[in-house]
C-alpha cells in the first residue's frame, strides 16, 4: 500500500491516541491556570474570585470576537457577534453599539446579558447587567475609538452608544471545568 493512503485502522487509532493526549495536556494546563489565578478554590471547590483575573482579561482582549446574548423580557433570545470590546476594570467591560438593533431593543427592555468568548478550546461566559451611555466622557472616548477602528479597517464606523457591562458572574466554558462558576 502506498504511503499516501495509510488510513488503515491501526494508524487511525494511533492518531486518535495522540490527539487525545494533546487535548488532555491542554485541559490540564487550563485547569492549573484557574487554580493558580485563584479562580477555583482547591480546598472547597467553590468560586472565590471577586473580579476578572488576568487570564480572563487577556483572553477577552485576544479573542477577535465575542458573542453577546440578550433576551426580550418574555425570554426570546438573541445572540450576535461583537468585535468592539474593552476592559475598563476588573468588574466592568465596555462594548460599542454601531449596529445593534434587536440587541439594543432587548438591552433597553431587559439589561441582563451574557458575553461569551474563547480561544482554542478554553473560554469564559460573563453574565451581568448593562447600562447604555450616549453622552459623557466614556461615550466620547468610545466615539473616537470606533472612528479610529473604522479608519484602520477602511470602513466608516460610528458608535451610537457605549454599552457598560457590569460583571456579576463568570463561568468557564472549556475543558473539564466547563460550566464551573468562577465569580
Ligand atoms: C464579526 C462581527 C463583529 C461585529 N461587531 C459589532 C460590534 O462590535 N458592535 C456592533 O454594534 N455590532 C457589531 N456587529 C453587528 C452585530 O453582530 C449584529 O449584526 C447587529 O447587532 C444586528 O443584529 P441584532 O438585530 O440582532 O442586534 C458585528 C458583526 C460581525 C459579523
Amino acid at each position: 500500500m502506498s504511503n499516501k493512503i495509510r488510513l488503515d485502522s491501526g494508524s487511525m487509532r494511533y492518531n486518535k491516541k495522540k490527539w487525545n493526549s494533546g487535548y488532555a495536556i491542554f485541559f490540564y494546563k487550563t485547569r492549573l491556570k484557574c487554580y493558580r489565578s485563584g479562580a477555583i478554590n482547591k480546598s472547597k471547590g467553590e468560586y472565590n474570585m471577586t473580579g476578572l483575573t488576568k487570564e480572563i482579561i487577556d483572553m477577552l482582549e485576544q479573542a477577535p470576537f465575542a458573542i453577546l446574548s440578550t433576551a426580550t423580557p418574555e425570554g426570546i433570545p438573541n445572540a450576535v457577534p461583537i468585535g468592539a470590546k474593552k476592559i475598563l476594570d476588573s468588574k466592568t467591560i465596555l462594548l460599542s453599539d454601531q449596529f445593534f438593533n434587536k440587541t439594543l431593543a432587548n438591552m433597553n427592555a431587559n439589561p441582563r446579558v451574557s458575553l461569551t468568548f474563547w480561544l482554542d478550546h478554553a473560554g469564559y461566559q460573563v453574565k451581568g447587567s448593562v447600562t447604555i451611555e450616549t453622552t459623557g466622557p466614556r461615550y466620547e472616548e468610545t466615539v473616537k475609538w470606533i472612528e479610529e477602528m473604522g479608519k484602520k479597517m477602511g470602513v466608516p464606523l460610528a458608535s451610537k452608544g457605549a454599552v457598560i457591562l457590569n460583571v456579576e458572574e463568570v463561568y468557564s466554558i472549556g475543558g473539564p471545568d466547563s460550566g464551573r462558576r468562577l465569580i
